[in-house]
C-alpha cells in the first residue's frame, strides 16, 4: 500500500471558494483503494458547515515551534465518502468568516498550516510516501520537508509534489516578514530560492523545492513557460521543465449528473434531453423574471467575476449583444465590484433578457449548467477550468477562448465534418468573441439538428476523473521508483 497525503486549503464538501476545492474533494476518491491510501489534511475553518464540524473526532493536540513562537495545534478527523480527512485546529488562525482575507495574515496562517500538516503526521500515525500539495497556501510544505524536517527519521524518503492550480497567486511579501513568519534562515532568501526582486515568494520556493511539479492542463503547463502566462516565474518553469507536467482535471460525475441531480428542476440524460432539458430553462426564466420562451437562446456564466475570466470582454460587447431580442444571459458570480455592478446595470436595462445573480450558490450553479443552451467562458488565462466541464456534462455548449484547459477540453465545432463539442476563438478580442457567440446562435436557431448533435457529443465526452487519476497514479508510482 502506498500512502499519499493531500495538503490543501480547501476541499468540497467542507469549504469551497473555487475549482481547487472541487479537485481536492473529488480526486482522492478516484484511486484504486487496494493500491493507494489517499488522505487529505485541511484547516479546520470555523466557517465550515456545522453538520460537518459536529461530526469531527478530536485526535490530539500539541504545541509547535514556528518562527519565534510556539503555537497550539489541534487535530481532528472525519471519514467522508470513504476518504479520511484530517483538520488542523487553531481558532486564532481559522476562526474568520471565510478561508482567505488579508494577504499578510493569510501568509502567516498558511505557513503555520503547512508546518502543522507535517508536524502532526507522527502524532496521527500516518506516514505518507508522497505529500501532494496544492497552490501557494501549501507551497511551504516542500520547503519545510527539505529544511527542518529533513533530519527526522520519520520523514526520510518522503517525496513531494506541488500542483499549481493558478500561477497568478504566489504568496509574496517582504523578506523580513516572511522570515519572521516561517522561521526560515537567510539561506533560503536568495534569487535561486524564495527571493523575487526584493521580496520573498512562497510559491516560487515550493516550485524550486518540490520533487515534482504539476499543473492542471497540458496547455497551461506549456503556457507558463512563456512570459505572458508565466507571472514572472516563466524562467523557473522552464528550468524545471524536466520535472513538470500538465494533468487535466476531471469532475465528480456523481455530483454533476443531470440524470440524478436533485438541485435541478427536471432531470434528463443523453437520450431524452431534447424533450426534457428545456423544462429547466423555462423554470429558470420564470424564477429569474426573464421572458418565458423555451426557444430563446440562453447563455450562462458561472464564474468568479475577475480579469482572469475575461469579464472585461463581456462588458465591452454587453450592450451590442443584449440589445438584440434573440438572446438571454444568466450570470451567477461574485468578484470585482466593477463587474458585479456592470451586470446589475444590464439586468436593469434589459430586464427580460439579462439576469444577474450576484451571489454564491451551489444550487443555482447546477440550475444554470442544466438550463442554458450555451456557456460562456472567455478567460484571459485558464489553468484548467471546471465550469466548462460541468457545462459539457449537462449538454450546455461551451463558448470559450482557446487558452489553457479550455483549449484542451473543448473541441471546436466543425460545420463541414459535424464534429466538436463547443465553440472557440483565439485572440483576446471582444468582437472575435461576439462573432463566435453569433455563430453559435446561428447554429442554434437555424441548424437545430446540428445543435442537438453538438449536445450529443458534449454529453458523450468523458471528463470524469478516470483517466487523469490514472495519470496521477502513474506519476506516484514512478516517483516511488526513484
Ligand atoms: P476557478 O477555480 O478559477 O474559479 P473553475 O472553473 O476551476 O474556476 O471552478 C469554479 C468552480 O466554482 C466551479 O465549481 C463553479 O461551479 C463554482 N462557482 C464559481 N462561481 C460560483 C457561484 N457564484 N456560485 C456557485 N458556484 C460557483
Ligand atoms: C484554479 C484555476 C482553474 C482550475 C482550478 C482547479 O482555480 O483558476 O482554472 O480549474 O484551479 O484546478
Amino acid at each position: 500500500m502506498k500512502n499519499i497525503l493531500f495538503v490543501a486549503s480547501e476541499a468540497v464538501p467542507f469549504i469551497k471558494t473555487g475549482g481547487l476545492a472541487d479537485v481536492v474533494g473529488s480526486l482522492p476518491k478516484c484511486f484504486n483503494k487496494e493500491e493507494f491510501d489517499v488522505r487529505v489534511i485541511l484547516p479546520k475553518y470555523l466557517s465550515m458547515p456545522w453538520h460537518f464540524t459536529e461530526r469531527l473526532e478530536f485526535l490530539a493536540y500539541f504545541y509547535m515551534d514556528i518562527g519565534y513562537q510556539s503555537k497550539y495545534v489541534g487535530v481532528f478527523k472525519l471519514v467522508h465518502d470513504g476518504i479520511t480527512f484530517y483538520f488542523i485546529d487553531n481558532e486564532g488562525y481559522f476562526g474568520g468568516p471565510k478561508p482567505y482575507g488579508d494577504l499578510k495574515y493569510d501568509l502567516e496562517k498558511f505557513a503555520y498550516f503547512s508546518r502543522a500538516a507535517l508536524s502532526v503526521l507522527p502524532v496521527i500515525g500516518f506516514k505518507p510516501d508522497i505529500v501532494h500539495c496544492h497552490d501557494w497556501q501549501t507551497a511551504m510544505v516542500p520547503i519545510y520537508m527539505k529544511d527542518s524536517f529533513r533530519g527526522g527519521e520519520f520523514y526520510q524518503n518522503m517525496k513531494s509534489i506541488l500542483t499549481i492550480h493558478n500561477l497568478k497567486f504566489q504568496g509574496v511579501w517582504d523578506i523580513e516578514t516572511i522570515q519572521g513568519i516561517t522561521g526560515l534562515s537567510d539561506y533560503y532568501f536568495t534569487i535561486d530560492k524564495l527571493k523575487v526582486k526584493e521580496d520573498a515568494n512562497l510559491l516560487k520556493g515550493g516550485i524550486a523545492y518540490a520533487d515534482y511539479v504539476t499543473t492542471v492542463s497540458e496547455t497551461y503547463a506549456e503556457e507558463i513557460k512563456t512570459p505572458f502566462y508565466g507571472e514572472g516565474l516563466d524562467g523557473l518553469m522552464r528550468a524545471r521543465s524536466n520535472s513538470l507536467c500538465g494533468i487535466v482535471n476531471g469532475i465528480d460525475y456523481n455530483e454533476y449528473n443531470p440524470e440524478t441531480d436533485d438541485k435541478i428542476d427536471f432531470k434528463y440524460n443523453a437520450i431524452n434531453f431534447r424533450k426534457e432539458k428545456f423544462k429547466n430553462k423555462t423554470a429558470l426564466q420564470q424564477q429569474l423574471g426573464l421572458e418565458v420562451n423555451k426557444d430563446k437562446f440562453m447563455i450562462g456564466i458561472v464564474s468568479r467575476l475577475t480579469d482572469q475570466k475575461g469579464i472585461d470582454l463581456v462588458a465591452y460587447i454587453m450592450d451590442e449583444m443584449c440589445s438584440r431580442d434573440d438572446i438571454q444571459l444568466v450570470v451567477l458570480g461574485t468578484g470585482d465590484a466593477k463587474f458585479e455592478n456592470m451586470f446589475r446595470y444590464f439586468d436593469w436595462k434589459y430586464s427580460n433578457r439579462v439576469a444577474a445573480c450576484i451571489y454564491y450558490s451551489e444550487e443555482m450553479s447546477h440550475k444554470v449548467y442544466a438550463s442554458c443552451d450555451a456557456f460562456l467562458m472567455p478567460s484571459l488565462f485558464e489553468p484548467c477550468g471546471l465550469s466548462q466541464l460541468m457545462a459539457l456534462r449537462y449538454g450546455t455548449i461551451p463558448i470559450v477562448r482557446e487558452t489553457g484547459g479550455l483549449k484542451d477540453t473543448v473541441v471546436p465545432y466543425n460545420q463541414f465534418e459535424s464534429t466538436g463539442t463547443g465553440f472557440s476563438f483565439t485572440n483576446y478580442n471582444a468582437h472575435e468573441m461576439l462573432g463566435t457567440i453569433d455563430f453559435a446562435k446561428y447554429v442554434y436557431y437555424n441548424k437545430k439538428r446540428e445543435w442537438n448533435k453538438l449536445v450529443d457529443r458534449a454529453m458523450a465526452a468523458d471528463f470524469s476523473w478516470n483517466k487523469s487519476a490514472e495519470r496521477y497514479a502513474n506519476l506516484y508510482n514512478w516517483m516511488l521508483s526513484w
